[in-house]
């Protein structure tokens, strides 16, 4: 073996042997850097007389690129290597199940505001608005309250200084009511129309907050009577509730805005200490519970709204949504509804893909 075979065994040994890339890169410098040994071997070919150069220059060249391919091969296989055990690492099982993503939740106020569109919608009703601050005149006047009524008083009601367009003072509707006379004076007849929204009372306890949401309905049409009054909530109750054993018991009442007024009742059942709507309420164990507000459009508020009484008939009702919700979903503090607090949300489970009535179970029913 000469000097060259020698050396280019022993780069060899040594190439791979080479632990890391650095290592390589450190012996790539000792053989073939500017003061590489074997570069060392080529710049002494200059000096030969050219019989010597000629004999020992393929030797020397081979030897280069012998190293050189060497380390080439062993770089290469060094990254493969790398790239192997990295994808090894890096495994991704497609099998797990995704992390969760955190999700909002929709109160349950607008919640059952949905539904209660939705429903009223499978019956022709439209949903109509009116302003939070409202006047005098429409909250109660046009609603056959006179001056002297108790729920004008201004321990019941929130007022603002400012003096409305019919002289009286403006303030935060006490009641959704006044959506009648709006919808009445700027749509004509006939009407059908719920108008859910935000209403204001000076009252403050676990069962009354100063603030709370109603639903006004309203139908104005031609020989309107009791009797589709009735249907019309039990069919939106029945809905509301998926329930079909829901019965309601019509009791006399008294609003200055319908004659006759009724007071609706529905039947529930105790079942451990809850009460659980359905039923009639006078079986052994059940009880009514008073739920809403109706009766047929008194004819001052139609003639006030614009409409001849003679023409013109209707039923209107009322009911609060919160209350609705808490019998619906079984939360007992009203209060709990306007703290803002997501982990109440959470704890009735409230997920903005669930949606428990809507028209499902409404439009094979209508
Ligand atoms: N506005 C009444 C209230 O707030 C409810 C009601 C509405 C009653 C429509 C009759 C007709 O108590």
């Amino acid at each position: 073996m000469d000097d060259y075979a020698s050396l280019e065994s022993e780069a060899r040994a040594r190439i791979a042997a080479a632990g890391d890339l650095a290592a390589l890169e450190a012996l790539r410098l000792e053989y073939l850097g500017k003061q590489g040994s074997v570069s060392g071997l080529l710049k002494t070919l200059g000096g030969m007389a050219p019989d010597e150069r000629q004999a020992k220059a393929p030797k020397i060249q081979a030897l280069r690129d012998a190293v050189a391919d060497a380390l080439a091969e062993r770089k290469g296989a060094m990254e493969a290597a790398e790239l192997e055990a990295r994808l090894a690492a890096e495994v991704l099982d497609l099998s797990l199940p995704a992390p969760e993503a955190s999700k909002g939740s929709v109160h349950p106020v607008s919640q059952v505001m949905d539904e209660l569109a939705e429903i009223f919608a499978d019956m022709g009703f439209a949903v109509a608005t009116g302003p939070e601050i409202e006047d005098d005149w429409h909250n109660f006047t046009a609603l056959n309250m006179p001056e002297s009524h108790p729920a004008r008083a201004m321990h019941d009601t929130f007022y603002f200084p400012d003096i409305g367009p019919q002289g009286g003072r403006m303030l935060l509707r006490t009641h959704t009511s006044p959506v009648q006379v709006r919808t009445m004076l700027n749509h004509g007849a006939p009407v059908r129309i719920i108008a859910p929204g935000r209403v204001y009372r000076s009252d403050s306890d676990a069962t009354h907050t100063p603030m709370f949401h109603q639903v006004e309905g309203l139908v104005i049409d031609r020989g309107i009577h009791l009797g589709h009054l009735k249907w019309t909530l039990e069919t939106f109750l029945k809905a509301f509730f998926e329930r079909e054993d829901i019965v309601l018991r019509l009791r006399p009442s008294y609003f200055p805005f319908t004659e006759p007024s009724v007071e609706v009742d529905v039947g529930f059942a105790l079942d451990n200490g809850r009460r659980a709507l359905g039923g009639s309420g006078d079986e052994p164990g059940h009880g009514w519970m008073e739920l809403l507000g109706s009766g047929m459009v008194n004819r001052r508020v139609i003639e006030m709204s614009g409409l001849d009484p003679d023409e013109w008939q209707g039923f209107a009702f009322g009911v609060g949504v919160d209350r609705l919700a808490m019998l619906k979903y079984g939360m007992d503090d009203l209060r709990a509804f306007f703290d803002g607090d997501v982990r109440w949300l959470r704890h009735y489970g409230f997920s903005p893909f669930d949606q428990p009535t809507l028209s499902a179970g409404v439009g094979a029913r209508v």
